[in-house]
């Protein structure tokens, strides 16, 4: 296979005989059925797959568009819905299968996963008073306990955010205010590399000036000393051992707030995306059962951290919803080798294996010969998502690690989706290297030209779109009506009304096949993480020498995309050192946003390009981060000669 044209490769036939979605007529006359008949559609698959506690009275409500309303009057709870659902079938099925760092294990059963969130949620109740509506931060490492917290807060109705545990203390602080969380979910720190790590100091310098938060909860992980604020701080392995391990599930609206997670857009601070009850965790379970198509016995594997969306929606909720096993691993699947993952694979016998194409490159750069070492035969689909897949990437991945005999699903989607949108179906798609295919069944999701509306023409890209709302899409931004508004139905109109955008530009090839070519926006892709340049910037502004800075993206072999920062400092007298410049700038970013948005490169430019009337022209500086001829004009420029400039500096 080469790596520059697209070869296809039909679904595995054996794989299919058995697949839900068997071969592309049962995907189109599903996808038919959806668009000849959206309400039934999606109608028929809620009272099917949901368990209602009161059955739904209307569909779908679009009166106050994108303001849009499912299954309204109907009554659930999503964590009786992970959970109490399946106690009379599979209560001795193993629900999570945990492996530590260190290859601790422990299996955890539906029944016991009852007993342990129900502890948790009397306890958040009981010992907290936390209510319906309250905003729970959990900031967390990768361990059972963050599960349960999630469905815990789920049970009783309380709202989480999760914050990823690489995130500093001020970044924390930032979304605990404007969550205006009462509580915070965190341990002592985990392992990492045979090494424990902290989390709670970083908790206790995010709550040292004036904040919302009443109540602490510490988990205990790494059992590393760590400082207690009487009062405010609360052993949860204390706590856990009274708690009655029944708590009835709150009767909660299809509509209510299930969470809100954190994410960049290309301005401003992060935004809190919120999802609510019934239609994300609805389209959660579809998804999981169309897209990895997990069969009763099957162990499913997803490599992400429960602080980025598909922890939420492919560890734990997509999963447990559909009554699946599910593994969580605290470790890096670099360590103690490259050959962890496949080690855990030829273990726990793990039929659907999840990750991101960063670490399909470093495990491919790291172990090339690793997963011939280990039996992975048990393997059947493997999934990949975050970022656009680079070919040579995935042939490995497909040839490597699935012995070319297993389907791989490039799951298009995003925090605001709530759920993959685009991907290939594993008994159904034939695939092509990095193509995410098609628009799953029910998703009307299209390639538009964002000046006609139209659908974009073959080869030409266009906005990657959908044109009718569906049960998970983000229901707001917390707190920020008009942002929400402005943000996501303000770029692109298909017959003059407003549609969904991504942010994400796409081609159709030949075939009708989709490839996600990436942002178009100001948002960079960090080893599958969201990015914005204005949060980068703003928080390189912070350093006392800084006078103005441009961050753009640029591709980097591992990373997908690393962070290339334009520097202007203060005084003009030159850089006495720049490395220990750089260092600086680098702490800057540590403190305001965490490790994962260091620079990758920082030039100590001259000036920056910019129009007359001031606006920074980024797309020079990506040009020449890149190494890309400028093809703009540069004419109009305050001033033209600050790009030679530029250039000689990076370019030598
Ligand atoms: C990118 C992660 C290409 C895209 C689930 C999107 C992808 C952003 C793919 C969302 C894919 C995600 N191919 N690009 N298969 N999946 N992306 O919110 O730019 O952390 O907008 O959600 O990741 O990132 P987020």
């Amino acid at each position: 296979m080469s790596d520059n044209v697209k070869p296809v490769f039909k679904p595995n036939k054996e794989f299919a005989k058995t697949a839900r979605i068997k071969n592309m007529c049962e995907y189109q006359a599903l996808q038919d059925y959806a668009m000849e008949d959206y309400e039934g559609f999606w109608g028929s698959y809620a009272k099917e797959k949901l368990s209602w506690i009161k059955p739904f009275t209307n569909v779908m409500d679009e009166s106050n568009f994108p303001f849009v309303k499912w299954f309204e009057g109907g009554k659930l709870n999503v964590s009786a819905q992970c959970i109490d659902r399946h106690l009379d079938s599979r209560k001795n099925k193993a629900a999570i299968i945990f492996e530590g760092d260190r290859g601790d294990k422990q299996i955890v059963t539906y029944l016991e996963l009852y007993y342990n969130v129900n502890r948790f949620a009397n306890l958040l109740k009981n010992e907290f008073g936390v209510k319906k509506g309250d905003r729970v931060i959990i900031y967390m490492p990768m361990i059972l306990e963050s599960a349960y917290a999630m469905l815990a807060c789920a049970r009783i109705g309380a709202i989480h955010s999760i914050v990823f545990g690489g995130f500093s203390a001020d970044a924390l602080r930032d979304r605990i205010k404007d969550a205006d969380a009462k509580v915070v979910i965190t341990a002592d720190g985990a392992f990492r590399k045979d090494k424990p790590y902290m989390l709670k100091p970083v908790v206790d310098e995010a709550l040292s000036g004036k904040t919302p938060v009443e109540k602490v909860l510490v988990v205990e992980r790494n059992g590393e000393d760590v400082t207690w604020v009487a009062g405010r701080d609360y052993s949860y392995n204390e706590l856990i051992k009274h708690q009655p391990t029944k708590c009835d599930p709150e009767v909660m609206d299809a509509e209510d707030p299930l969470f809100l997670l954190y994410t960049s857009g290309s301005t401003g601070k992060p935004k809190g995306v919120q999802h609510n009850s019934a239609g994300y965790i609805l389209w959660a379970q579809m998804t999981m059962e169309w897209v990895f198509d997990v069969k009763e016995n099957d162990t499913y594997w997803c490599t992400a951290d429960v602080g980025w969306i598909t922890g939420h929606t492919y560890i734990v909720y997509g999963p447990l919803a559909m009554g699946a096993t599910t593994v969580m691993f605290e470790g890096v699947p670099t360590y103690p080798d490259a050959g962890r993952p496949w080690k855990m694979v030829e273990e726990y016998k793990i039929n659907q294996f999840y990750t991101a194409p960063t670490a399909i490159r470093v495990l491919h750069k790291m172990g090339e010969n690793e997963p011939a070492k280990y039996d992975l035969s048990s393997l059947k689909v493997l999934g990949t998502v975050g970022e656009p897949i680079d070919p040579p990437a995935w042939k490995w991945y497909y040839e490597a690690v699935g012995g070319s005999r297993c389907a791989i699903v490039d799951t298009y989607w995003q925090t605001e989706t709530g759920g993959h949108i685009v991907s290939p179906l594993p008994g159904a798609t034939p695939i092509k290297p990095a193509c995410a295919t098609f628009p799953l069944p029910g998703i009307m999701a299209e390639i538009l030209d964002p000046k006609t509306g139209k659908k974009a023409e073959v080869g030409e890209g266009g906005y990657m779109c959908v044109t009718r709302p569906w049960p998970a899409m983000i229901r707001g931004i917390w707190g920020d009506e008009k942002r929400f508004v402005k943000s996501y139905f303000g770029d692109v109109k298909k017959d003059g009304k407003p549609v969904y955008f991504t942010g994400d530009g796409a081609n159709y090839d030949e075939d009708g096949y989709i490839t996600i070519t990436g942002r178009t926006d100001d948002v960079i892709n960090v080893s599958g993480h969201r990015m914005g340049t204005a949060e980068v910037e703003a928080a390189i502004k912070k350093h006392p020498n800084v006078a103005e800075v441009a961050v753009v993206g640029k591709p980097h072999e591992i990373k997908g995309e690393g962070i290339f920062a334009y520097v202007v400092l203060k005084s003009d007298t030159g850089v006495a050192d720049e490395l220990e410049e750089i260092k600086a700038i680098n702490r800057v970013i540590q403190k305001e946003i965490g490790n994962i948005a260091l620079c990758d490169d920082v030039v100590f430019a001259p000036g920056l390009p910019k129009t007359r009337s001031g606006k920074i022209m980024r797309r020079i500086l990506r040009s020449i981060a890149r190494g890309e001829a400028i093809t703009q004009d540069i004419s109009t420029l305050e001033d033209p000669t600050v790009v030679a400039k530029i250039e000689k500096m990076v370019r030598g």
